[in-house]
């Protein structure tokens, strides 16, 4: 048996998304098109967006469906800063966290080459947290010249909580829109977009217990978003391309369901995780948990270590030997593995960041699950240190 400790990469799907997907498969009909089958399929898409901002906190009109979490938080950053421009050529600045995912920092990274945006990477804590008076720093020297700012709800792979609150209540001093990646988050802790006060949210599908290949932006009303995609015109001209309604549908059926569940779900994931936690520091007690000890601030499914003298990818590979599916915690660029951004901006140093290993948990996860690795992990350690940081292996391992 085979204990799947990866579900932050990617979570089976709810019973009820696959229902639904299943359901709607055979059904044909374009939601753009005019005739009966055309507007069945677009009864289906917008009960989906109705069912989705329902689950979130939004209005159905502030749902921008995407093909992700990856196309969502590119339309943000990309969409905010050409939107931004068109008013107020002077808003250059792009505000990042350090820790944001790919998704985010590559945008904006592209954006300082290609687009003459600058790129300010705002500062974490040694917990993966955002230091806030860095951003006020930031703001009241630069505000009047940032076009945005992009901090995400929760951090995927050290599973720390980010200060959104403040972070947005800062923001508005200087009227800087605040964008959120919250595709950790949804289900784990509470989301309201509403409440937020965001200006835009990112949620993906496959996260949640919903089919891979859907996500959103949320968009505040009246929020400004030049469009990535150029085409049909759909998603209010910001997003072309044909909306997949089974998808949609069984998208917002596992928002829905996760939201729902998350009280009891939280609960039971957080006590799986620290019966792991407690397990792995009695079982390698030198292994180093990463993200905030306080389990209010962090993610109740994330359990992210280092181990020192190991190489992550030898424990991910040693331990999937042993039928205990884990991560890294980071994606290599191009099969070269590197230290993780994420703890490199938390001050870890290389050698000790090259040992990382996170373990996230969810709706199908066990005890057994939690027994099977704190089993595997003393040898598995125990043979990563002896082959040292020498000879690392260079297998693409995601999210
Ligand atoms: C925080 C975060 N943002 C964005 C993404 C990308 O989402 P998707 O896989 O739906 O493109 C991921 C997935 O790894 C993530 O963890």
């Amino acid at each position: 048996m085979t204990a799947y400790l990866d579900h932050a990469a990617t979570t089976p799907m709810l019973p009820e998304a696959v229902r639904v997907l299943t359901e709607q498969l055979a059904r044909p009909g374009n939601p753009s098109s005019l005739h009966t089958a055309g507007r069945a399929a677009r009864r289906v898409v917008e009960e989906a967006r109705e069912q989705a901002a329902a689950a979130l906190g939004a209005r159905p009109s502030e749902v921008l469906w995407t093909s992700g979490g990856t196309e969502a938080d590119n339309l943000a950053v990309k969409g905010l800063f050409w939107a931004r421009r068109t008013h107020d050529p002077s808003r250059r600045r792009i505000l990042v966290s350090a820790v944001e995912h790919h998704a985010v920092l590559d945008p904006a990274f592209w954006m300082a080459e290609h687009a003459g945006a600058e790129l300010v990477l705002l500062p974490v804590d040694a917990d993966g947290v955002l230091v806030v008076d860095a951003l006020r720093e930031e703001l009241e020297r630069n505000g009047a010249q940032a076009a945005l700012l992009s901090v995400m709800w929760a951090n995927n792979e050290v599973g720390a909580l980010q200060p959104l609150d403040e972070v947005v209540a800062l923001a508005r001093r200087f009227g800087v829109p605040v964008h959120a990646d919250a595709v950790q988050a949804v289900g784990q802790v509470p989301v309201d977009f509403a409440a937020s006060g965001l200006d835009a949210m990112t949620v993906s599908g496959h996260k949640v217990g919903g089919p891979g290949g859907a996500g959103a932006l949320l968009a505040r009303r009246g929020l400004e978003l030049t469009p990535v995609l150029h085409g049909g015109g759909q998603e209010r001209g910001v997003r072309s391309g044909t909306l997949d309604a089974p998808l949609l549908a069984s998208f917002a059926a596992a928002l829905d369901e996760a939201v729902r569940r998350r009280p009891e779900h939280a609960a039971r994931v957080g006590a799986l995780r620290d019966d792991l936690v407690a397990g792995v520091q009695a079982a390698v007690p030198d292994a180093v948990l990463r993200g905030p000890a306080d389990t209010a601030r962090r993610l109740p499914a994330n359990a992210h270590f280092t181990f020192p003298g190991c190489e992550g990818d030898s424990l991910l590979y040693l331990l999937d030997s042993a039928g205990v599916e884990a991560s890294t915690g980071s994606a290599c660029q191009a099969g070269v593995p590197r230290p993780s951004h994420v703890l490199l901006a938390m001050g870890v140093d290389e050698d000790d960041a090259r040992g990382a290993l996170r373990f996230s948990l969810g709706h199908t996860s066990t005890a057994a699950d939690v027994d099977a690795a704190l089993a595997a992990l003393p040898g598995v350690v125990e043979r990563a240190r002896a082959a040292g940081l020498a000879g690392r292996p260079g297998a693409p391992v995601g999210a």
